[in-house]
């Protein structure tokens, strides 16, 4: 059937995790509205308490009292991070910047992705290691003032990673200089927003070659400041393939978060030809009503792929659905997210009767107007994957078998009720 009716979005996870961290070395009182109630958020709010904040509820807000810069506890036992990247690389820098002491470990997936692309610039600033392999959780952290002092530091990364750069960032707080990122394309810009918000020195700008350098001079306190979540437009994505894609469709999404960055999958569709249109706009939200469209596929340089990170996945969707070709280029990071979504893409199109081909870092899809289905999908835990796949069932001749829908609780666990919202029926196999 075809999706109807208007939909609020729930809050974004970039910023929510954000605003637990913040709050945790604020001095006084954060009290974040709209929280995303999810896995990933739930494990980072139970780190900053871990930490030595105090996490309350009272009237569906989350309040967080900060311990200030530089008065992270140790806790006793070690942080369980589950399956969150932003969370581990976000508070592993933090803490690296203090005289805390702290053990992070993860699930399956979180303890197989890379972190010493953020080890290396954080024992520059003085920050010690203690892991198996030197990249992998479980990881033991023992802070750059333990017994000395965060250096401020220079430093290229080698992927444009928000994760990494807020790592550092993070980290920097505590030192007494100006600490430079230099990051060959720019990515989300939250960590960046906030500080400033909260007082800190920092200040970023994006050169002709699209490298975006940030410097940030280190703080002596940080002023509290209440955080109002808006949507997330990475979540948004999925209802607006979903609608784009299934005959008949026009749906509402409401208070989505007015971000150009993490719009720019919204761009593409529209790009693509699909009926989007904002139908409210504020300096921090919009809604858009989005009607199913015949889409035609398009080329994406990889100068976008920072931008888009978290929206191949279903962008994929979109393309195995539109008219023509799909190159969508620069997709190496990818290999590296909660699963391997660069082979999850490849593998799970191919089975589903998609023309896909991988070419190194690239993908190109050629789109068909019937998508046969009719096979199973393991997600390997992957939140986004099991979500895209899901949304391709819509449109497929024959049902497809999701293996791991559990895993979208980390970051949308409303996803199936919003459906079946919507008017979707949804029959379960368990
Ligand atoms: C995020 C950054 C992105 C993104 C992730 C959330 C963040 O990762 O994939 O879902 O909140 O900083 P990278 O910037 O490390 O690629």
């Amino acid at each position: 059937g075809a999706l109807k009716g208007s939909i609020v979005v729930p809050g974004d996870k970039s910023i929510s995790q954000r605003a637990a961290i913040v709050g945790l070395i604020s001095i006084g009182s954060t009290i974040i509205e709209n929280i995303l109630d999810s896995e990933d958020v739930y494990y980072t709010l139970k780190a900053v308490e871990s930490l030595g904040a105090s996490v309350t509820i009272k009237n569906n807000k989350v309040i967080i009292k900060g311990v200030g810069l530089g008065n992270l506890m140790s806790p006793k036992k070690p942080i369980n991070m589950g399956n969150s990247g932003t969370g581990a690389r976000l508070l592993i820098g933090l803490v690296a910047g203090s005289n805390a002491i702290v053990t992070f470990f993860g699930d399956q997936s979180l303890s197989t992705r890379p972190m010493e692309r953020i080890i290396k610039p954080l024992e520059k600033m003085g920050a010690q290691f203690i892991s198996s392999n030197g990249q992998n959780l479980p990881i033991t952290v023992v802070g750059a003032r333990f017994k000395g002092i965060t250096l401020p530091i220079t430093h290229k990364t080698l992927v444009a990673s928000a994760q990494v750069k807020s790592a550092i960032l993070l980290a920097a707080l505590t030192s007494r200089g100006v600490t430079t990122v230099k990051e060959p394309f720019k990515s989300r810009n939250n960590t960046e927003s906030m500080l400033l918000e909260r007082g800190v020195e920092i200040n970023s700008k994006t050169i002709k070659s699209g490298a975006n350098i940030v410097k940030i001079k280190g703080a002596s306190y940080l002023k509290s400041s209440d955080i109002s979540v808006p949507g997330d437009p990475s979540s948004a994505v999925f209802l607006v393939v979903a609608a784009l894609i299934t005959k008949n469709s026009n749906i509402v999404i409401k208070d989505i978060m007015n971000d150009n960055m993490r719009l720019r999958a919204l761009k593409v569709l529209i790009k693509m030809g699909g009926n989007i249109n904002f139908i409210k706009k504020t300096k921090k939200k919009l809604d858009i009503r989005v009607k199913y469209s015949s889409l035609s596929n398009i080329s994406i340089p990889s100068k976008d792929s920072t931008a888009l990170i978290d929206e191949f996945p279903i962008l994929s969707i979109a393309a195995a659905c539109g008219n023509g070709k799909m190159s969508m280029k620069g997709l190496g990071e990818l290999r590296y997210k909660e699963s391997n979504r660069f082979l999850a893409i490849e593998l799970g199109l191919k089975r589903c009767g998609i023309n896909i081909k991988a070419i190194k870092d690239n993908l190109e899809i050629i789109g068909q107007k019937n998508v046969i289905g009719g096979c199973e999908i393991n997600s390997k835990n992957d939140h986004r994957i099991a979500m895209a796949f899901n949304i391709l069932n819509l449109v497929s001749e024959k049902p497809i078998k999701i293996i791991g829908n559990n895993s979208i609780v980390t970051s949308f666990p409303s996803f199936f009720d919003t459906f079946k919202k919507l008017g979707i029926s949804i029959k379960s196999y368990d």
